[in-house]
């Protein structure tokens, strides 16, 4: 694993777009997995500005994200699919047939096998994550067992709580996800984890500080991935006592 420790979260954002901007640079044509959430959303400003700025050409581009609400049409103000549009998909020049992100409504099983053979027509080239407060990635909740490929998740309370924030009232908030699961996760070329905020500390630690894979804290799984680079803040790095030195 490659770790660097950023000043703070708009570092940690930029820092993670160049390390994009590179794989679509070595090739035009790269397989992005993308993420959602207030990490995630940090990073596209950046890639927008590279495309604006004549630094980053989309036009073969394509994209899987990792995930969606079962429940929320794609024209739903808090879907992924929305989310995704508004904030790169229809800033920059890609072919929005390109990009695929599960379908949270309709036929759930029939969109969930639909999800894995989309993940699986093509590689990733690199896989963009954030992190849970209990440790997920995507939305492979903590538990006994984890997933290999995409299927519906039940999310935890935690991360229920925590994704309220979007919504107007708590009660809107949907319970289930479709995920990818945690080995298409790993079969990505390359994985970017990006942690930032004092409540990331604890699935950071697990990830960084020790060498269990715990099915608790799913990150965990990040440390058995051949070319993963995870990107922390310093206050991260100083709860846990990271040593920016070293890289394991
Ligand atoms: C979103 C996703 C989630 C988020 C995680 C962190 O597509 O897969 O795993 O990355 O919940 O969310 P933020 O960045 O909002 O703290």
């Amino acid at each position: 694993m490659r770790v660097i420790v950023t000043k703070d979260f708009e570092e940690t954002c930029k820092v993670a777009a160049g390390i994009i901007a590179d794989v679509i640079a070595a090739r035009p044509d790269a397989r992005l997995g993308l993420a959602t959430g207030s990490t995630a959303k940090g990073v596209y400003p950046y890639l927008v500005q590279a495309y604006r700025e004549g630094r980053l050409d989309f036009s073969r581009v394509s994209t899987v994200n990792l995930d969606e609400y079962v429940g929320l049409a794609p024209d739903h103000p808090q879907s992924y699919r929305h989310f995704m549009d508004e904030n790169l998909f229809d800033r920059i020049n890609i072919d929005k047939r390109n990009t695929i992100v599960a379908k949270g409504t309709g036929d759930i099983e029939e969109n969930v096998r639909a999800f894995r053979r989309e993940i699986q027509s093509r590689p990733i080239d690199i896989q963009l994550l954030g992190v849970g407060v209990d440790g997920h990635i995507g939305f492979n909740e903590p538990g006994k067992v984890l997933w290999d490929s995409a299927h519906v998740e039940e999310l935890d309370q935690s991360t229920i709580d925590a994704n309220a924030r979007f919504f107007k009232d708590r009660s809107e908030v949907p319970a289930r996800a479709i995920s990818m699961g945690v080995g298409e996760i790993m079969r990505a070329k390359k994985l970017l984890l990006l942690a930032t905020g004092r409540q990331k500390a604890n699935a950071v630690a697990g990830l960084l500080k020790n060498e269990e894979l715990d099915a608790k804290n799913p990150a965990t799984m990040v440390k058995m991935h051949a070319d993963a680079t995870v990107v922390i803040d310093e206050e991260i790095a100083g709860l846990i006592g990271y040593d920016c030195k070293k890289t394991n």
